[in-house]
């Protein structure tokens, strides 16, 4: 098999990532997996380059995995969250990154509350940005570990069915994961209240319903969706227990899914509102395996940005 190049400067999402590019990723990913179990749980693949993790939003699995990651490639870390930055003073995020781009950093991995960000100091710095998620927009490093646990665990996603259920609205998780798992050859259903499914949904070749059931059966993997309640601001659901009643995965709903189905969440999860707490502990729940995978995965997106050659 002849592997992809790598050929983007940048992670802002996977929208040109090709399906050879994501192979090569899942590729470069299975060979770093196994430095994390090592005694010494380093390789040199990045010594000598720079990593700024900026975070304007709270994150626990993406910002500690990418820092891992990044450390175990030998690389050096610095992590600057908004709260003790000078964009409390009122600097703009632009300027906040020109300014560490001065520090001759070689990459920044970057959160964002509002959509576009990493786009806009992609086109404003000249160095290396990875999203690590933005608004409702993009989370394209999540896409890729959730497509490298789905790959390890069930093999190729040819015709395999994904059901994604929850607020898919504001779901960045979503949004990559669609375009991912399509690209891939997966058949993709999304489910959800009928309010927190944007319009139009189907043109992207997703099969969409508010039938939990219709959603479930026979189904290969389930991903359950958080409920963003810091991004509600208007009235989308009559009440969370009418969610619950209609739309909690429950080990009952569960068994009209395939019976070795994988149960995904991103985190972080509410326990008993997207997902029963015995589903998310389950026998078929890989939820921290996904997490486990994350930092390969970040050391394979970090490793391939860095070590691309330019001309
Ligand atoms: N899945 C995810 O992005 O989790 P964090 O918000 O903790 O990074």
């Amino acid at each position: 098999m002849t592997m992809a190049q790598w050929t983007h400067k940048h992670l802002l999402d996977l929208d040109d990532v090709s399906r050879d590019e994501i192979e090569l990723i899942i590729e470069t990913a299975r060979s770093f997996k196994e430095v994390s179990s090592r005694e010494v749980k380093k390789v040199p693949a990045l010594r000598g380059k720079t990593v700024v993790l900026l975070f304007f939003e709270p994150s626990t699995r993406t910002r500690v995995s990418f820092e891992l990651a990044a450390k175990r490639l030998s690389a050096d870390t610095l992590s600057i969250a908004a709260n003790v930055s000078s964009v409390t003073k009122g600097e703009t995020v632009l300027d906040t990154a020109l300014n560490i781009e001065a520090m001759n950093v070689d990459a920044m991995v970057v959160r964002h509350q509002a959509s576009g960000v990493p786009q806009i100091l992609a086109k404003g710095t000249k160095t290396v940005i990875i999203n690590a998620g933005d608004g409702c927009r993009a989370h394209p490093t999540q896409a890729l570990l959730d497509v490298f646990t789905m790959v390890d665990k069930i093999g190729p996603l040819d015709g395999k069915k994904v059901t994604i259920i929850g607020d898919i609205l504001h779901s960045r998780v979503a949004r990559s994961n669609i375009g991912a798992l399509i690209t891939m050859g997966a058949h993709v259903t999304v489910c959800g209240p009928g309010t927190l499914i944007p319009l139009g949904m189907e043109q992207y070749g997703v099969e969409v319903t508010t039938s939990i059931d219709r959603a479930l059966d026979g189904a290969d993997v389930v991903m359950a969706l958080r409920m963003q309640k810091e991004r509600q601001q208007e009235l989308y659901l009559p009440s969370m227990t009418e969610y619950i009643k209609e739309f909690c995965i429950t080990s009952e709903r569960l068994k009209k899914a395939k019976p070795h189905a994988l149960v995904m969440h991103p985190g972080p999860m509410n326990r008993g509102v997207e997902i029963a707490a015995n589903v998310a502990d389950g026998a078929q729940s890989v939820i921290l395996e996904q997490v486990t995978n994350g930092i390969a995965v970040r050391m394979a997106v970090l490793y391939l940005l860095l070590s691309r050659k330019t001309e």
